[in-house]
């Protein structure tokens, strides 16, 4: 998560079951390299105790309001200033209410008072409680006032009842506090990407394919989406989970990704191309596994759509449309070529044959080409932070056209 790298996050728990759970997302934002101040209620220290945040945190835990050693040293008001975010986790019917009413008379819903940062709440009680009208008035007051609601699942519950009410899921609320922290310089626009790779079968049980594992892709997907866009993801065959706030469809052969592409790109503002499409499909499909004889086996493969060559026939003027190069030599050369035979904006390129770059690995090497012919070339960096470059890319393009 390089997005909270560097930044100050005050987490308030407050008197919920799920408090035990606030230890786990303290654990994830202070790994993620945030500096994670908790603020706890009186009620939440009958759950869990200050001592084990403050192990987690690796900062004192702030309780009481009137604890005259910490506050000379680090003080509510600053606390709420030194915070880039506040996430109110769990989130209990009791602290809503004080929020929407605007009491103060802890040090959590002081600090939430005195704050100017986004405010996430995550919301956890028992399902009749959150159901009932005060707390969907509180939260409906909460979300006008620009306060981030990250809604809790629906499950069974500790009090053994089952419905909404449980704690969202920690990764849920990581991501939102990322949102929160991202300038929302994609927000109206409508981003498509591609990713992972494509199965061409030859029979039930076997496929041509490629190594691609998705990450690149999905990495777009999730910065483009913090940063605001409407994003819609189309994947091939992948272990990664959907991202959150992201619209995902998955596809197994090229065919059934060129469809959903051209559909989905009919609306798009910017489309990203980062999947590894198979060039060739076989050209028959056995509809029984074929059984092993002692001849060789002979498959005969076909040429499958070039979906972005599709893609960059039909562009709509002012839509933004970007390429990849997989290369194991003349880069440059190849990549260029690609980018102005398929009427691309940008292309990028990364040489698989190159350390740390290319399928399966977490960083990526790429050389970012335009039509003008400039080339940005970046270092190895993680796909998260390649997928910033590549978007800042974009929004650049984005304004000048
Ligand atoms: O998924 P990872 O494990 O993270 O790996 C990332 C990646 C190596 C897959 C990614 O960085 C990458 O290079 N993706 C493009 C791979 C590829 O198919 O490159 P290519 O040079 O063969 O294709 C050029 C462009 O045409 C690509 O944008 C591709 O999506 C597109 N294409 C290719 C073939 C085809 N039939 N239709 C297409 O649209």
């Amino acid at each position: 998560m390089e997005r909270l790298r560097g930044k100050t996050l005050l987490v308030g728990v407050t008197g919920g079951i799920a408090a035990y759970k606030a230890a786990e997302l303290v654990r994830l934002l202070s790994r993620s390299g945030a500096g994670v101040q908790v603020v706890m209620t009186r009620a939440a220290q009958q759950f869990i105790t200050p001592l084990t945040l403050q192990a987690l945190s690796g900062r004192p835990v702030l309780t009481d309001l009137f604890d005259l050693g910490l506050e000379s040293e680090i003080g509510h008001i600053q606390a709420a200033r030194s915070a880039h975010a506040v996430i109110v986790a769990p989130a209990t019917a009791n602290v809503l209410a004080k929020m929407a009413a605007g009491i103060a008379d802890d040090y959590l819903t002081t600090v939430l008072l005195a704050t100017e940062a986004p405010v996430i709440v995550c919301p956890a009680m028992n399902t009749k409680m959150y159901a009932h009208a005060a707390t969907q008035d509180n939260l409906n007051v909460l979300k006008r006032r620009g306060v981030i609601v990250v809604e809790p699942q629906t499950g069974s519950l500790a009090c053994g009842e089952e419905g909404p009410g449980r704690l969202a899921d920690l990764s849920l609320i990581v991501e939102t506090a990322c949102q929160a922290l991202t300038p929302q310089t994609l927000r109206g626009k409508r981003v498509v990407v591609s990713a992972g790779p494509t199965w061409e079968p030859f029979d039930p049980v076997r496929f041509v394919t490629n190594p691609s594992s998705g990450k690149m892709g999905f990495a777009l997907a999730r910065e483009a989406s913090r940063r605001g866009a409407d994003v819609h993801l189309v994947t091939g065959p992948t272990a990664l989970a959907d991202p959150p706030f992201v619209t995902t469809y998955r596809v197994t052969t090229a065919r059934e990704m060129e469809h959903v592409m051209k559909g989905l790109a009919e609306d798009a503002h910017v489309v990203i191309m980062a999947a590894a499409v198979s060039d060739y499909r076989p050209e028959e499909t056995a509809p029984q596994k074929l059984k092993k004889k002692d001849t060789d086996l002979v498959i005969r493969l076909v040429r499958n759509p070039d979906i972005l060559a599709g893609l960059g026939a039909e562009k709509q003027p002012g839509r933004i449309l970007v390429g990849f190069a997989a290369e194991t030599e003349q880069l440059l050369q190849n990549a260029s070529e690609k980018l102005r035979k398929k009427n691309l904006d940008l292309i990028v390129a990364n040489d698989l044959t190159q350390p740390g770059a290319g399928f399966r690995c977490d960083t990526n090497v790429v050389k970012i080409l335009d039509r003008a012919g400039g080339v940005e070339e970046l270092p190895c960096l993680s796909k998260e932070e390649t997928a910033c470059r590549i978007l800042d890319r974009i929004e650049a393009l984005a304004l000048s056209t």
